[in-house]
């Protein structure tokens, strides 16, 4: 999608339509909608006074402009009442408008809605974000979808009434419109169905990924990963007909810094492997490689932004999958840094690959870790679709993920890692077992990854936000793309 920045006056803007945010029950106009109204004779007045129109949050209202004015239609989106309101209102606002115009058919539009929040730069941000992430659909897999004869939006236009506006405006909306287009990537490889995201197509994904914005990437394959041991990885993949990838990406923003380094557990399709899961919902376990996917993702916003500093990504990917050769209950493997784990359950699999991908990522010296994946079940019971679990050991990185988490509403939660907790994983033949009884099951999970850190470390659990079936205010049903725009925000206020 083009932005654009233009100084100007709505009413004589030509657009194919003008989109005007307007509170509920507020009592004046500002001053470019009071001339727009006078403008469009009253029109705007009369949705209002007629109580068509009330300025509801997300609340759309279409007028046409009867050639009283360049633009062909002005669009009211609602913003709610005007001191309940927030930066994710004004996402939703804009996504809703744009999903609207869309359905119109309309291939371009002009906006004021970024005049509602300060600084400028913050809100063009937020209206880029909401538009584009609002106009994502996953229809590649519709051979006849010709769904309302839908164009694309191709051009969106900032109209602001000062110079001193034009360079904010212009930030805000490019980092916006960055950070949603790698979280729509993000969001069409989880949408993916297996059987088109193999762990072989992930690391093609990740190689092209590389070479259009110009960051390091090796895929290491089963015998790379056999010569340096990791056995607690290809223990998962040994029951699955797909080859496993090991892919390494390296972001280079800054000369000396260790890095940060990110890892993403990907298992392209989580059947749980000999401990069978029930067969009603298994479909979704396509998503189970979202914790990579928003690692892609946000190598790709990362590099789009030239962010100053220095990122390594690790995505150990394979299936898990029960068949003659798989890996089974009561099994003991033994992880890169030679700890013995003994196998439980073989559905509690994203911690055995994650371990060997915490255990490489000593080699880099990384300032912090963090890692992030659709680990447990029991996230979703803990804390429902609106927060993604956070456990760790550096307070610093956990307070800095909080802040990315409200700035752009992938908002994490804390839960503890006391050490009376490491009882739930203790094995009578092994170093530590691989899953314990049903309590604390999320916490269960950091504790077993803790054991292959010694570093500063932060684990997000995104089993409860990754996928959502029920449609989001600027997003449809199906992969969300989260971690790609709380990472990002993360790093963005990365000092070192
Ligand atoms: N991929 C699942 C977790 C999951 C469940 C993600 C639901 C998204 C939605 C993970 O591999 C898993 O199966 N975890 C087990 C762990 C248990 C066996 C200790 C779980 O949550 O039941
Ligand atoms: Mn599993
Ligand atoms: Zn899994």
């Amino acid at each position: 999608m083009e932005i654009k920045v233009k100084i100007g006056r709505p009413e004589k803007e030509k657009t194919e339509a003008l989109v005007v945010g307007l509170f509920e029950g507020a009592k004046g106009f500002s001053r470019e909608v009071t001339s727009l109204d006078k403008a469009l004779s009253g029109a705007i007045r009369e949705a209002l006074n007629s109580g068509d129109f009330k300025g509801k949050l997300n609340q759309t209202y279409l007028i046409p402009a009867m050639a009283k004015i360049p633009a062909s239609r002005v669009l009211l989106t609602g913003l709610g009442k005007e001191k309940e309101f927030t930066k994710d209102r004004l996402r939703q606002a804009s996504g809703k408008s744009a999903s609207y115009l869309s359905c119109l058919g309309l291939s371009s539009f002009a906006t004021l809605l970024h005049h509602e929040l300060k600084p400028v730069k913050d809100s063009s941000q937020a209206l880029l974000e909401g538009c584009i992430l609002g106009l994502y659909r996953f229809d590649k897999y519709k051979t006849n979808d010709k769904e309302n004869g839908k164009k694309e939006i191709k051009e969106v236009t900032l109209l602001v009434d000062s110079k001193n506006d034009e360079r904010g405006a212009w930030d805000g909306a490019f980092t916006g419109k960055v950070l949603a287009e790698a979280a729509n990537f993000t969001k069409d490889l989880v949408n993916e169905p297996s059987n088109h995201m193999t762990p072989s197509i992930m690391a093609e994904t990740a190689m092209l990924l590389a070479k259009n914005f110009k960051l390091k990437c090796q895929v290491l394959d089963r015998d790379e990963m056999e010569r340096l041991g990791m056995g607690s990885l290809l223990g998962v993949a040994q029951g699955s007909n797909e080859p496993p990838k090991f892919i390494i990406l390296e972001y280079n923003g800054n000369k000396k810094e260790k890095p940060v380094v990110l890892v993403g557990k990907a298992i392209t399709f989580d059947t749980g492997g000999i401990s069978i899961k029930p067969s009603e919902n298994m479909e979704k376990m396509k998503s189970d490689m979202a914790g990579g996917a928003a690692v892609l993702g946000t190598f790709m916003a990362i590099s789009g932004l030239k962010l100053p500093i220095n990122v390594v990504g690790l995505i150990p990917a394979t299936e898990n999958m029960p068949s003659g050769t798989a890996y089974k209950p009561g099994d003991v493997l033994k992880a890169m840094n030679g700890k013995t784990i003994e196998v439980i359950s073989t559905d509690a699999e994203g911690r055995l690959i994650l371990a060997d991908a915490l255990v490489y990522a000593k080699r880099y010296e990384p300032k912090v870790v963090v890692d992030i994946a659709t680990l447990t079940g029991a996230c979703v019971v803990a804390l429902g679709r609106h927060a993604t679990g956070m456990l760790g050991t550096d307070d610093k990185v956990k307070a800095l993920l909080k802040n990315a988490g409200d700035k752009s509403y992938e908002r994490v939660w804390e839960l503890p890692l006391w050490e009376e907790y490491e009882d739930l994983l203790k094995s009578d033949i092994a170093d530590v077992k691989n899953s314990g009884v049903r309590e604390a099951g999320t916490i269960a999970g950091g504790i077993f990854l803790k054991k292959f850190i010694d570093y500063p470390w932060v684990h997000l659990d995104i089993a409860c936000t990754a996928w959502d079936s029920k449609e989001g205010p600027y997003r449809p049903k199906g992969a969300t793309g989260v971690g790609v725009r709380l990472l990002t925000e993360f790093l963005m206020g990365w000092k070192g």
